[in-house]
């Protein structure tokens, strides 16, 4: 049995995606949990804050994402991208390079977006985004939004294939 994370950049609509992840993991057996960056709510990175005693404290982020056998990220978009706490959360992981990369390479990785229009966008730069970073980002990926439910077989599938 795997161990599933899934990171949601908020905590409205893609918070209840990522409870649909979790749902259908859970009742094939994986273990799983869900990381809210919104209720984290990270400083702003900013290269003085990273060097002052201010920086966040994100190895606990990093310790359950490194030890996680694969993630889904789950994010709206935010014109065009990333909503910032993705971007933001990233950027505070990635500056212990070392970490970040055994973090990071051959994760297997799951998109998934609840969007005000369709979402091709954000998955389009979370797809670049991942891949840059070193995960192996998986083909399929769940699109929904105001006027598209989460489709249930995606969801189902992407596990599947996360969990192999
Ligand atoms: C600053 C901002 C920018 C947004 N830009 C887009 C966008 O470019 N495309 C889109 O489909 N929806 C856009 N939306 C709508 C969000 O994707 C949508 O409301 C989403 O469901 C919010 O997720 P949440 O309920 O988890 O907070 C935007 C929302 C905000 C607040």
């Amino acid at each position: 049995m795997a161990h599933i994370l899934m990171m949601t950049a908020t905590s409205g609509t893609n918070f209840e995606l990522a409870q649909k992840f979790v749902e259908n993991a859970r009742s094939k057996g994986h273990g799983t949990e869900i990381i809210d960056l919104a209720e984290i709510d990270l400083p702003m990175f900013t290269i003085a804050r990273s060097k002052s005693e201010d920086a966040p404290d994100v190895s606990d982020l990093v310790a359950k994402l490194t030890d996680a056998d694969a993630w889904v990220i789950i994010a709206p978009e935010y014109n065009g991208s990333m909503p910032p706490t993705l971007n933001n959360a990233i950027a505070w992981m990635s500056t212990d390079w070392k970490q970040f990369r055994d973090m990071c390479t051959g994760k297997p990785v799951g998109l998934a977006t609840h969007s005000g229009g369709g979402g091709a966008h954000v998955i389009m730069a979370m797809r670049q985004q991942f891949s840059f970073i070193g995960a192996d980002v998986i083909g399929r990926a769940c699109l929904s939004g105001r006027d598209k439910e989460a489709n249930p077989e995606t969801i189902d599938a992407m596990i599947d294939n996360l969990a192999r």
